[in-house]
């Protein structure tokens, strides 16, 4: 299947959805990355488990420089990626949005539309 759409760009939001896995999972915790073709949409989810997140935390993580625990200090990052990576969907006329599905799981799934 083929996309299009900007790859550079597209790539800063794949890195940045898996960095944040990685950086804010639990040690040892599981990721799960799903892929779904769903008629005129593609979804892409990002899922890591760690902690559960409130739903004010959920609204936060797009807003500009938010680090949600003082501790993620240790971990490096500017508070812009989820930022700019909201940006990047909309921009190719997508969706995305965190969850906390339950059982310590943080879920970050978009979606872009499919080629025609
Ligand atoms: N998968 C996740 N699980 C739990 N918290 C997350 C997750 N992704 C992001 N966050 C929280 O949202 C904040 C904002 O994330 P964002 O990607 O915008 O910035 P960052 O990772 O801190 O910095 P940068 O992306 O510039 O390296 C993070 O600091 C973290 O507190
Ligand atoms: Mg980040």
């Amino acid at each position: 299947m083929t996309l299009t759409g900007d790859r550079d760009l597209l790539q800063i939001v794949y890195k940045n959805l898996l960095d944040n896995a990685l950086k804010y999972g639990r040690p040892g915790g599981a990721i799960r990355l799903v892929f779904v073709s769903e008629g005129a949409l593609l979804r892409f989810e990002v899922w890591k488990q760690g902690e559960d997140l409130s739903e004010a935390q959920l609204s936060q993580v797009f807003d500009k420089f938010v680090r949600l625990r003082r501790a993620e200090g240790l971990a490096q990052g500017t508070g812009l990626g989820l930022f700019i990576t909201r940006d990047i969907v909309r921009k190719h006329g997508g969706e995305i949005r965190a969850e906390c599905p339950g059982d310590q799981w943080v879920k970050f799934s978009f979606t872009l539309p499919a080629p025609t």
